[in-house]
């Protein structure tokens, strides 16, 4: 046979795989509604479980955040957030029209913070406390010259499952995304950060609320939802869910205080009197079916979370929609057809693979988001983000091939990233209660804000849940900037 023709059969043979492969990752609409009513399930599962390190599907973490704010709150707070990829410290002036004024440092967590099991708390949590320290010499200098007490209220964002028992204190289930410091897990993170604070002089800074992005996403689409401004732009005010779709991904919405078992009696009574009838929920949906019962898996999804992940058999949800493992699910499926001599066969041995597709989560999602949308004829963009991201030359059809995946892998992740959004309304009933039933959902996060398409694969796997297309039109997803800031000031506003 001549070279040309063994070439072309070669080609056709990695052409079928790919597809074989990305058949893998197509979900039907009858998975999103089985997907969406097991949701469902596992919500009331939670609302009435212990929230303990060890349990299973759905944590429904209680917020002991009771109310959301209307756009006339005031104040000036500081906040800072702890992410999977940055550790943000702000100041937010709240207005009070909806609008607000923040200064914000923005650090990325050295590697070496993360994924490494050697580290204990301290060290995470000084680092925090430096930057925190930072961040006052630049924008606040004042507060180190003059008596300021404790009067100096900050609001933590934690984005990671704690098990709160107040708005001000909440110990750690366990690390996601990045992290793996053991002695963090189980203690109260207000307390790991509010020592380091005060061991580097900052003892004016008073954490007074903890809370989640998801969680800060949402209340800040509450602050300036109804505005003068997007009233005008057509926006409506009733935002239902705040969503995450970023390194990780989680949603929250607000819970009738009586279905929240979970709570003790006792508790559920005081905040009833109070005339606190509401807390918001994180979910934690990223913890969805952690058994696989229904979630699909591909042998590639076992492999990330038994072989590469640090919090095997946890987080199943977010390992298949979060912006952290989208590029490494198409690193191990591009490493296996390579193991099976389909594609990159210019490298002879595993071994002989350039290092970046070699090491865990080195393949990043903004590579597949270049991939996805390159529609030029030979995939150029494609060819170049291997060459300058991976040192990689590849061949028109293996790019052919890789860009068949890369969709494939992204589609299942906004197609999943609508059952929880599906589930939460049906749950919560909205689309039939309010005027028109529309609704407001608020979303944060890189995967949701850049992805290229992925707003639109989600509405179109919200339309295939049971909400339907008629569902799917009432819903607005509304991008949330500076939520973690604006939400955490708005935290600390009611500590
Ligand atoms: C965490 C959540 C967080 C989400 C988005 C997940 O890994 O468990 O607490 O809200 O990432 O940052």
């Amino acid at each position: 046979m001549s070279f040309d023709k063994l070439h072309k059969e070669a080609e056709g043979v990695l052409l079928e795989e790919a597809g074989r492969i990305s058949k893998q990752f197509e979900i039907t609409s009858e998975k999103l509604h089985e997907l969406t009513h097991y949701f469902i399930d596992q919500m009331d599962v939670g609302l009435n479980a212990a929230a303990t390190r060890e349990e299973r599907g759905l944590p429904m973490c209680p917020s002991y955040v009771t109310g959301t704010p209307n756009g006339t709150e005031t104040g000036t707070f500081l906040a800072a957030e702890l992410g999977g990829t940055n550790f943000r410290v702000y100041s937010v002036k709240l207005n009070g029209d909806h609008t607000y004024e923040i200064e914000q440092l923005k650090s990325k967590i050295p590697e070496e913070l993360l994924d490494e099991p050697t580290l204990s708390s301290a060290d995470l949590f000084s680092y925090m406390a430096r930057r925190t320290k930072v961040f006052m010499h630049k924008y606040h200098p004042e507060v180190f010259e003059k008596g300021y007490g404790k009067s100096l209220k900050l609001g933590f964002t934690f984005s990671y499952p704690v098990d709160q028992n107040s708005l001000n204190s909440g110990t750690l289930l366990r690390w996601t995304k990045g992290f793996n410091i053991k002695d963090a897990v189980g203690s109260d993170v207000v307390q790991l950060y509010q020592d380091q604070l005060d061991d580097l002089g900052l003892d004016m800074i008073n954490i007074v609320a903890l809370t989640n992005d998801t969680i800060g996403t949402f209340l800040s689409l509450c602050y300036s939802s109804g505005s003068p401004e997007s009233i005008k732009k057509g926006e409506i005010s009733q935002p239902v869910i705040g969503a995450i779709f970023g390194t990780g991904t989680n949603g929250c919405y607000m819970e009738k205080v009586t279905n929240i078992g979970k709570l003790s009696e006792e508790t559920r009574e005081k905040l009833i009197n109070e005339g606190k009838e509401e807390m918001c929920i994180n979910t934690e949906w990223g913890s969805f079916d952690n058994d696989l019962k229904y979630l699909p898996t591909t042998k590639y999804d076992i492999d990330i979370d038994q072989k590469f992940s640090n919090n095997p058999g946890y987080h199943l949800f977010e390992k298949r929609v979060a912006g952290m493992f989208l590029g490494e699910i198409l690193r191990n499926v591009l490493v296996d057809l390579h193991d099976r001599h389909l594609i990159l066969n210019q490298f002879r041995t595993h071994d002989q693979l350039p290092h970046r597709l070699k090491t865990p989560f080195e393949l990043s999602s903004d590579v597949m988001a270049r991939i996805e949308i390159d529609d030029s004829s030979t995939l150029r963009e494609t060819e170049l983000s291997f060459l300058q991201r991976l040192r990689l030359p590849t061949t028109f059809s293996e790019r052919k091939a890789i860009q068949m995946i890369v969709r494939a892998i992204s589609r299942r992740s906004a197609y999943l990233a609508a059952v929880p959004m599906a589930a939460i309304l049906i749950k919560t009933g909205v689309l039939n209660k309010r005027y028109h039933g529309e609704v407001e959902i608020g979303c944060h996060g890189a995967i949701f804000e850049f992805y290229p398409g992925f707003r639109t694969m989600l509405r179109e796997g919200l339309a295939l849940t049971p909400i339907g297309s008629d569902g799917e039109r009432k819903i607005h997803l509304r991008l949330t900037k500076n939520s973690s800031g604006v939400g955490s000031a708005l935290c600390a506003l009611v500590a």
